[in-house]
């Protein structure tokens, strides 16, 4: 009891909502904010993902892991818009997301971070969190529509852009552009980011890579203060040691489905777990594939409701 006194409450709830939930492979979560049913999509003659069931608990850090190409960029591309399945359908907060597009989804609450685009490196940081609220470009239509209703809503997006700019320790490069950041500050900005539009749930992929070791324990206190916020995280990584410290429950994908489920403990020691990692290849270089190809979708995305 004494050793627990010092767990922040959000872990403490998380870890009370996940203790009943088998550690089997779509296991049913006790207050899911998303719920997937037999979502497939095929690249030509490969299918890269085919999960039967998925459930991801509120309030908690999930993560997603499995070995490079096991489809987990694919899945998070689905999930957010930025792709569509051949097959499925998925709920979030209990309303039907599929084909909804990105920033709609974004306007939902749930958001992903994603790398960094060629034009956002050229906007300056403070920016690139307005845009961050605004979602679509397509806003300057409305901006020269109602000029009046737009001001008043600029001064509290730049009002919260600060806050979260200060709390990031971004502060002192409000006026830089963003491509002048380094890896680890991008990582941040595009959490900060993310954040403006308020979100439920936040999808991060890979937020601990080419992160500089002196900023990783800043990225995993942020990661962690979502939580305490009331957030649900569902974050990709290979890093093993940072999806020890820091999620609650962690469902394993392999050849597009999902292999395992558990506490971070249960699954790093499960035979199918280490079967997986092992049958793999780790090259390190194909795994931006689905990555690449939602943000050009995402751009054209941006395109078309600047029109
Ligand atoms: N746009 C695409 N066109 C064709 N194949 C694709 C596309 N996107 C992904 N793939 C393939 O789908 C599979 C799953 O890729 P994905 O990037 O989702 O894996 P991942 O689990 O994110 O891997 P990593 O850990 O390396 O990032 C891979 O075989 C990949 O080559
Ligand atoms: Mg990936």
């Amino acid at each position: 009891m004494a050793a627990d006194t010092n767990v922040p409450p959000g872990v403490l709830k998380a870890r009370e909502a996940l203790k009943d939930v088998p550690h089997e492979p779509g296991a049913k979560k006790k207050d899911p904010i998303l719920v997937a049913d037999k979502v497939v999509r095929r690249f030509g003659g490969l299918t890269a993902v085919q999960v039967d069931h998925i459930e991801i608990q509120r309030g908690a850090i999930t993560a997603l892991i499995g070995p490079n190409g096991a489809g987990k960029t694919t899945f998070f591309n689905l999930l957010t818009g930025f792709d569509k399945p051949n097959e499925g359908n998925w709920t979030f907060n209990g309303s039907p997301l599929g084909g909804v597009a990105p920033h709609q989804v974004a306007r939902k609450g749930m958001v992903r971070t994603f790398q960094l685009t060629k034009a956002l490196s050229r906007l300056s940081v403070i920016d690139n969190m307005r845009l961050g609220a605004t979602g679509q470009k397509g806003e300057s239509f409305w901006r020269g529509l109602v000029p009046a209703l737009w001001q008043g809503q600029e001064k509290e997006i730049t009002e919260r852009a600060d806050e979260l700019l200060v709390r990031f320790k971004l502060d002192a490069k409000r006026e830089d552009f963003a491509g002048s950041l380094s890896g680890g500050q991008r990582k941040l900005l595009e959490m900060a980011r993310a954040l403006m539009v308020q979100p439920d749930m936040v999808m991060l992929d890979e937020p601990m890579a080419g992160v500089n070791p002196a900023l990783t324990q800043s990225l995993l206190g942020h990661v962690k203060s979502l939580r305490e916020d009331g957030m649900t995280v569902l974050f990709v990584e290979h890093d093993m040691d940072m999806v020890r410290d820091i999620s609650d429950w962690v469902i394993v994908m392999g050849q597009g489905q999902v292999i395992a489920e558990g506490t971070p403990d249960t699954v790093m020691a499960d035979p199918r777990v280490i079967d997986a990692y092992l049958g793999a290849h780790h090259d390190g270089t194909a795994h931006d594939s689905a990555e690449v190809a939602a943000e050009v979708a995402a751009e054209a995305e941006g395109g078309k409701s600047d029109e």
